[in-house]
């Protein structure tokens, strides 16, 4: 296979060619694009040194698969020249997750739906990745009716510019702000940019994202994104109400026969999720399960995941294997 990392150099990119090395993806040919910024930088990959190659250049070359994480605006201008090409798309910015010509795929939820004709493919937001793939079992089962989120999103979520703020701010180096205040020692209710209705892109990512990805209007999601100073890994605090009364064991046992979902929840020796213990893994981990004793059949719980890991690269990556192992491109 002919592959194009395209935003190579930036946050997602390095942890992309990670993934692809480690899940041993069958790259035959690597293509590392970036900016014209970098065009001429040497990266690496098993071993090997690339040199990184701007957009034009990528789309003549024609790989098979072309893995996107360079913003919405690199996106809507050159993912359409490479379909044109003959190349599939897998796109991680937010550019065309909601257009409805568009699939919007966590592979474990709903890789069925993908076709040959699918040349742009639209890889979720982060913290809807791993909400969705925590909750996909139990909606099955119980059938979801509100879903209330808040997370807290590390500084790796924004890109390379705001883990320099946080490392600058922790050594006391005055530097670049990738946010409107200090990220160290703060909390800032504030992820991506604010919108007329007074909710950030961020939190209607995660209110909107969930129906498309299970293909259902029946329930609605709520949502509030904050920024904490960790440098990677997101969690979430999530109030879900089903339809159906449920039993918490089963509820255990469903998280824990979720494939991509590792159950971590036992009080007594203090096992629950954090961002430390997700850091480089592709699994979304749930803990601290209880019933919400202020309401009928609500389940409250706490998700962490890798963002830049299944958030991002892996989701990309298993949507890629997916279209090899069942000749799509
Ligand atoms: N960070 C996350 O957790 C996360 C999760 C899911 C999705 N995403 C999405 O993934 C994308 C990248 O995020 P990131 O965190 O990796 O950001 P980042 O660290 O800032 O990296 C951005 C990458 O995009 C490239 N780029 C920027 N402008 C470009 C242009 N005009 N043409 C070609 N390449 C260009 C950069 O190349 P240069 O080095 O040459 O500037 C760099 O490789 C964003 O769309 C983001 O929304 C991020």
């Amino acid at each position: 296979m002919k592959i194009a990392v395209v935003g190579a150099t930036g946050m997602v990119g390095e942890v992309m060619l990670k993934v692809l090395a480690e899940r041993n993806f069958p790259v035959t040919e690597l293509l590392l694009v970036a900016s014209e910024r970098s065009v001429g930088k040497k990266l690496t990959f098993k071993n090997k040194e690339y040199t990184v190659i701007g957009l034009a250049d990528a789309v003549a070359a024609k790989p098979q698969i072309a893995i996107f994480s360079a913003g919405g605006d690199t996106s809507l201008q050159w993912a359409p020249k490479f379909a044109e090409a003959g190349t599939t798309v897998v796109d991680n910015s937010s550019a065309w997750r909601m257009d409805p010509t568009k699939k919007l795929i966590v592979p474990e939820i709903n890789a069925h739906e993908l076709t040959k004709d699918d040349k742009i493919i639209a890889n979720p937001n982060c913290s809807t990745i791993q909400m969705v793939l925590a909750l996909s079992q139990l909606h099955k089962k119980y059938k979801m009716k509100r879903v209330v989120v808040s997370t807290y999103q590390s500084v790796s979520g924004t890109g390379v510019k705001a883990v320099k703020q946080l490392e600058n701010e922790i050594a006391g180096i005055e530097g670049e702000m990738a946010y409107p205040y200090p990220i160290s020692r703060n909390v800032l209710p504030h992820c991506d940019t604010f919108l007329e209705n007074g909710y950030t892109k961020e939190e209607m990512k995660l209110a909107r994202e969930p129906q498309k990805i299970f293909n259902d209007k029946t329930f609605s999601v709520t949502a509030t994104a904050v920024r904490v100073p960790t440098s990677g890994g997101h969690s979430e605090a999530v109030n879900v109400q089903f339809e159906n009364d449920f039993d918490l064991a089963d509820v255990r046992q469903i998280i824990s026969d979720t494939p991509g979902v590792v159950l971590q929840d036992n009080t007594a020796t203090n096992s629950y999720p954090m961002p430390m213990f997700a850091h480089d893994k592709d699994e979304v981990f749930v803990g601290r399960l209880r019933r919400d004793e202020s309401q009928p059949n609500t389940l409250n719980m706490w998700i962490v995941a890798d963002n830049l890991r299944k958030g991002a690269a892996t989701n990309a990556i298993q949507i890629g294997e997916y279209l090899i192992a069942n000749n799509l491109v």
